[in-house]
């Protein structure tokens, strides 16, 4: 009769571990998120982000065939808007001749297989920092909002994006986008739908990349509460039934739970965000030699594929190409 049960004999060798590995992260899943500036020959490091820089268009796409040599497929594009173009209602957000549409078309003509990824939201073009319209009491109006995010993904499509992911959390802004965007003949346009988007104070040092943090209140009126689950498969069955191709969960690493429902509930491939506080996060403990930050790294992202992420955005994107790659 067996004595003892041994699962360490599946665990003796590297060979061993490798062919009964689980999960594997794959620089085929990654997006890489890039910020990009006005002006020329110019790159500043995100002082909460290190190893994270905004870069001038020009020397954004010397980087973005580089992290496409290294393998990466797919990069979605945040702008850095100079206050002068700000507004309160976020019009140079559909400026034909804008930051983000001169550069996914200039991207588009220097590395065209590379998918790009646009964001779509206000809060990097409003006065405000929301990521909608604000009325005269501060309330941020949905309707309204969502006619100027279908104008947005509308010349996001025209200048050439592969995919306008839509990060508001408005209502009904998934079926309004596809709608227009079929209406305008963009059918293969994809949709990747920030459906369970938290109000998550790890999205800190994304918005001093982009300096776009709200001047006044917080977001809580549209992102979702932390202590929720059951709500995110509302977003999730919502934007399913409004047309999303791919639905995103967001924040990733302390929402691994909902992530891990999220795929049980939809066919869709699942996205997950590993957001800039995420990254701050290892940056900053590896700074000070209290973790290995390489190791921590693969651990946490592997973690999202097990959780359920069949997509990881994420900032560590270029290094974990560059690990994979000498394998
Ligand atoms: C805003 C947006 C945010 C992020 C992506 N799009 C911040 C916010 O909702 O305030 C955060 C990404 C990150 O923290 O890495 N539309």
């Amino acid at each position: 009769m067996l004595q003892v049960n041994r699962p360490r004999r599946l665990r003796r060798s590297p060979a061993m571990r490798r062919l009964v590995s689980e999960t594997t992260l794959t620089v085929d899943d990654l997006i890489y998120p890039m910020f990009v500036m006005e002006g020329e020959n110019t790159r500043v490091e995100v002082s909460s982000m290190p190893g994270c820089y905004r870069y001038t268009l020009d020397l954004l796409l010397a980087e973005i065939a580089e992290v496409y040599a290294l393998g990466i497929n797919a990069i979605a594009l945040f702008p850095v808007v100079p206050n002068a173009k700000k507004d309160d209602k976020g019009t140079e957000s559909y400026n034909p001749e804008g930051l983000i549409q001169q550069t996914v078309r200039a991207i588009k003509q220097a590395v065209p297989d590379i998918l790009v990824i646009t964001d779509v939201a206000l809060d990097p073009f409003t006065t405000h920092g929301h990521d909608g319209l604000v009325d005269e009491n501060g309330i941020i109006v949905n309707d309204p909002t969502v006619e100027v995010l279908v104008k947005m993904s509308l010349s996001q499509a025209i200048a050439g994006a592969d995919m306008v992911a839509p990060s508001d959390m408005m209502d009904g802004r998934i079926g309004a986008i596809r709608d227009a965007l079929d209406a305008h003949g963009f059918e293969d346009v994809a949709i990747l739908a920030y459906s369970a988007k938290y109000a998550s104070a790890y999205y800190g040092p994304f918005r001093d990349a982009l300096e776009s943090a709200p001047k006044s209140g917080d977001k809580k009126t549209y992102q979702m509460d932390p202590a929720n689950t059951r709500e995110s498969l509302k977003e999730v069955y919502l934007d399913i039934a409004e047309g999303a191709d791919i639905i995103m969960v967001k924040p990733a690493l302390a929402y691994l739970d909902i992530i891990a429902k999220v795929k049980d509930a939809t066919d869709l491939p699942v996205a997950a965000y590993n957001v800039s506080g995420e990254y701050a996060m290892i940056k900053a403990a590896d700074e000070r030699g209290w973790i290995d930050g390489k190791k921590v790294m693969l651990e946490t992202l592997t973690s999202m594929k097990r959780a359920g992420a069949d997509i990881i955005l994420t900032y560590f994107a270029k290094e974990v190409a560059q690990i994979l790659k000498k394998h």
